[in-house]
């Protein structure tokens, strides 16, 4: 144990702490018998008692196997691992993404435009920071001014696209954070969307997904966005040249004025940290952002544009507000009343002690059916890690799988096992209290159903262990948002974002690289050009058999 190095940033690996060993104990001793039913049936508050209001979110944590008693020493866990310290490292601009020497500031992204340290409402106030940090605040200053300097024109852009009627399709080329972020947002704010332009997302390096968009546009009523922070994903590259390639073979400058570039400045813009890259593509209508915005937090940024062209600047700004709303809560609340730590918390609590593999994830709202892809990413990509912020290999386990579908559909697809499976999965249904369309009798059904799972999840059916017997003390969280507006949308991803901060601090882990996703793309290169060479050497077997069968 002493042969391992102390943490950066004054943190403490979790299994290192003593508050590990006496939560090992409680769940040894109480923890894995823990039942549901058996918690309500003795406290008449334990609804009050584990449910929580947070901007814009209100989140239910009863149904969950835990109880006053776990979350104390959970706490604990979290004090003695040191994630305040770790989260005001974070606020305070310190290089807390260690493994790549940056910054983590997607927050500041969202935060208002004048700050200053002695006011009580910047994100800087309160918070102890080290003293290397405090230099930092002049960096976090020039930083704010920057963003707030690239914010305004970039929804000036997006404003100028929404009034031109000659654009009536928005292509956005991006993946993985310059993907997942701005898609599912567009959906699920779909209602708010001002604009009649359609917004067309093309991500995967199969031509198929750009072919299908491609045949029915025209060139010139088109607007390509190409969004990638490192302007290099060969994704990304491989779809934005294709979709170069066409605009120059099927644009027809109508004005007869043909420009330089035959189109591409008015048709083709890039969102990216890497303008020079943008540039020597061909494109010269840029809005950047900075390495301390990590892909999957993008969505605040210049990556969001997307966004702002469907929902306008006001609602991009609503967005970003919300988004800061839950970053003052994350920031200030005392961790026992502080929603985005009681959540982390709990994903500990069910991984590392409950022995859970995956969480699943069911919005109650169609508009949101693309958070569970987004937060795969966000989650798994950030805390899927093995080795500690040292690089030293983990002796516990680390983010669980997630995953999940809209209900009701899911309720006829893997619900089944969730009830009758002989794993236990914790489910979390997110459900809007208010619609937004006029259709009677469909929210409340939707609703209904929303909460009757959890209900039968946790109560359960006895009939003597047959095949209609349902075991009951199946944990789920309800989180529960009035209306499903930018602002408490931008609460709610905000939400999850420090969550998996939380989660990932007290694993003592960097949740802010991915390398897990390198070994695959250089390996895809060589693949690519075996496969034009026909060169099989030095292979294992079952590639070697397959380049085979795929050149027969
Ligand atoms: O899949 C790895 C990754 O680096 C993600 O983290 C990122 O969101 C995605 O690729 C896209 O990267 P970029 O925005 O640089 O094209």
């Amino acid at each position: 144990m002493s042969s391992i190095p102390p943490l950066p940033n004054r943190r403490t690996r979790g299994d290192l702490t003593a508050a590990w060993a006496a939560l090992q104990q409680h769940f040894d001793e109480q923890g894995k018998n823990f039942d549901a039913r058996d918690a309500f049936a003795t406290d008449a508050n334990r609804f009050e008692t584990l449910s929580q209001q947070a901007p814009y979110v209100f989140a239910d944590l009863s149904k969950n196997r835990l109880d006053t008693a776990t979350q104390a020493l959970l706490m604990d866990l979290a004090r003695q691992s040191g994630v305040e310290a770790h989260r005001d490292a974070m606020f305070a601009g310190e290089k807390i993404n260690n493994a790549e020497n940056r910054a983590v500031m997607h927050w500041l992204l969202r935060t208002a435009e004048s700050i200053e340290n002695n006011d009580s409402n910047t994100p800087l106030a309160g918070v102890s920071i080290a003293s290397s940090a405090i230099n930092n605040i002049a960096n976090i200053k020039t930083d704010l001014a920057l963003v707030h300097q690239t914010l305004t024109p970039m929804l000036a852009y997006a404003e100028q696209i929404r009034a031109d009627a000659q654009i009536t399709d928005i292509v956005n080329i991006g993946i993985g954070g310059s993907d997942l972020g701005p898609l599912m947002a567009v959906l699920a704010l779909d209602s708010f969307a001002t604009t009649g332009k359609r917004l067309h997302f093309v991500s995967n390096v199969d031509g198929h997904e750009l072919a299908a968009v491609l045949k029915n546009l025209k060139a010139e009523n088109t607007l390509f966005l190409v969004a990638s922070k490192t302007f290099t994903t060969i994704e990304t590259m491989t779809n934005a040249l294709s979709a170069k390639a066409w605009f120059e073979v099927n644009y027809v400058d109508k004005s007869n004025l043909l420009t330089k570039d035959k189109g591409i400045s008015r048709h083709f813009a890039a969102l990216t940290t890497n303008v020079a890259a943008a540039n020597a593509f061909g494109i010269s209508t840029t809005f950047g952002f900075w390495d301390w915005v990590g892909g999957r937090y993008s969505l605040w940024s210049a990556i969001g544009l997307p966004i702002a062209v469907a929902i306008g600047a006001q609602g991009f700004r609503d967005l970003l507000a919300g988004a800061s709303a839950m970053d003052e809560h994350f920031r200030t609340a005392p961790l026992e009343s502080n929603l985005p730590v009681k959540l982390g918390l709990l994903d500990v609590w069910y991984r590392n002690f409950h022995g859970f593999t995956s969480r699943c994830v069911a919005p109650y709202h169609s508009a949101l059916k693309r958070l569970p892809a987004y937060l795969q990413q966000l989650e798994m990509e950030s805390n899927g890690k093995q080795v500690d912020a040292n690089g030293e290999l983990l002796p516990f386990s680390t983010s669980a799988v997630v995953w999940g579908e809209p209900g009701t559909n899911g309720q006829h697809a893997f619900f089944q096992m969730l009830h009758q499976g002989t794993d236990v999965v914790p489910v979390e249904f997110i459900a809007v209290k208010n619609a937004r369309h006029n259709l009677p009798g469909h929210q409340q059904r939707l609703l209904a159903n929303a909460v009757a799972q959890a209900q039968a999840l946790m109560m359960g059916k006895k009939d003597d262990g047959g095949h209609k017997n349902f075991p009951g003390n199946r944990p789920s969280t309800t989180i529960l948002l009035e209306n499903l507006t930018p602002a408490s949308f931008g609460a709610l991803i905000a939400l999850y974002e420090h969550r998996v901060f939380v989660a990932g601090s007290v694993w003592g882990i960097n949740s802010f690289d991915q390398w897990g996703v390198e070994l695959g793309k250089v390996l895809a290169v060589d693949i690519e050009k075996r496969m034009s060479s026909g060169d099989l050497s030095g292979l294992d077997g079952s590639t070697r058999g397959l380049l085979a069968k795929l050149k027969a």
